[in-house]
């Protein structure tokens, strides 16, 4: 009886402390340029649906798995910031939903030894869950197929290079995008009930990432460490989204350790400016892939999706930090993003290609990747762009 009563109590702490952060669902202050953004979104959410997405499987048409998720975690995510149900089937039907309703889903097999992929997928199953739970629905396949892949995460940290989570099963790299994903997912994972672990894997996660050198002195970070065993910056290319995602995961913890330690959100912000001053081209995100010319680099499948990661979590970044003097900060830079992506990204069909910055002149691509990075700018900045 104590032991259960002890248990109960525990539970009503921790759900009371997840009931009472700020999540930010829908930001209605301003009608005007949220409607017009929203209307931006949903016909390239449609146009993303209509051009690639393959119902009879769940996946899209070119797509991966790691992308494929965060797609659905962008039309989830549409719809509880637009409060509207026009891709509610995709909640059953997507290819990572139908494992989750499954109880006999071999999640390793799946994964396919991919921790980053993995954690993306955590990532959307929860916006799924989200969506399902705002509309009264049952969400506890999504839930609990995420904590169980969160629980195949945890086992992936270990002491080499002093801590850290593997980018993969195979354990031969320490990266940057897993372990700021991994940040994210243990802190928002405490804040939504998980327990004292997800917190301690949070801070732990970033005290070490903070002292890896991953971060280089402008502000940014290099793809991983050198896998030599002598575990420095490998001073290897500073994708966009690794700018963005360590910051949800800073205001993710700082949120969970009770919104007043400031310090990581400036943590944060060192690196969501190095972004704007130096991963831009005329104020637009510009991946050091991208080319407007023909013939010049292209992105490859992954980095497609890089600069609309960065929106993302932007956008989760603030909707943590909950601050409207950091949110005035970098809101005109997200209003910029979407009138680039709207004016120079996207084709006579509502399809957004991968070049942002300047008109294509036959070098922007289209494929389902570059789709979903433009819609992610454009769900951002109808939460956050200017009025
Ligand atoms: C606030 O966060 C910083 C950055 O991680 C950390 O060094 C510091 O110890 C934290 N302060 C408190 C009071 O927890």
């Amino acid at each position: 009886m104590l032991s259960s009563l002890a248990l109960f109590t525990s539970y009503l702490a921790l759900s009371t402390s997840a009931v009472n952060v700020p999540r930010l669902e829908r930001r209605a202050q301003c009608a005007a340029s949220l409607t017009i953004a929203e209307a931006s979104s949903i016909s390239v959410a449609t146009t993303l649906q209509a051009h690639y997405y393959d119902s009879s499987t769940g996946q899209y048409n070119g797509g991966s798995l790691w992308t494929d998720a965060n797609a659905f975690e962008d039309l989830h995510n549409l719809m509880l910031g637009a409060d509207i149900d026009t891709w509610s089937a995709v909640s059953d039907n997507c290819f990572i939903c139908q494992a989750a309703l499954n109880p006999s889903t071999d999640w390793v097999s799946l994964l396919g030894g991919a921790n980053d992929d993995s954690l993306w997928v955590i990532l959307s199953l929860w916006k799924i869950a989200d969506y399902k739970s705002a509309r009264g629905l049952s969400n506890s396949a999504y839930l609990d197929a995420a904590a169980t892949i969160y629980n195949l995460m945890e086992a992936q940290v270990d002491d080499t290079c002093g801590g850290g989570i593997w980018w993969s099963t195979a354990h031969t790299y320490k990266n940057a995008v897993t372990n700021e994903l991994f940040i994210y997912a243990s802190a928002d994972g405490f804040l939504r009930g998980g327990g004292e672990t997800y917190l301690n894997n949070a801070i732990a996660t970033w005290n070490w990432l903070s002292n890896s050198g991953m971060r280089n002195s402008q502000g940014l970070f290099n793809d991983g460490l050198t896998q030599d065993g002598t575990c420095v910056n490998n001073g290897e290319t500073t994708w966009i989204y690794n700018q963005g995602v360590i910051a949800s995961g800073l205001a993710a913890l700082y949120a969970a350790t009770g919104s007043s330690n400031a310090t990581l959100l400036d943590q944060a912000e060192i690196t969501l400016d190095a972004t704007v001053a130096l991963l831009t081209e005329n104020d637009i995100l510009k991946e050091s892939c991208d080319d407007a010319l023909s013939g010049g680099t292209v992105c490859d499948a992954d980095q497609q999706l890089f600069k609309g990661l960065w929106t993302k979590h932007v956008q989760y970044y603030l909707d943590m930090a909950n601050d409207a003097a950091r949110t005035a900060k970098y809101s005109p830079f997200l209003g910029s993003q979407m009138s680039a992506v709207f004016h120079f990204g996207t084709d006579a069909s509502d399809d957004v290609g991968s070049v942002w910055y300047a008109p294509s002149q036959g070098g922007s691509i289209f494929t389902p990747k570059t789709s979903t990075s433009g819609l992610e700018a454009h769900i951002s900045a109808a939460k956050y762009g200017p009025c």
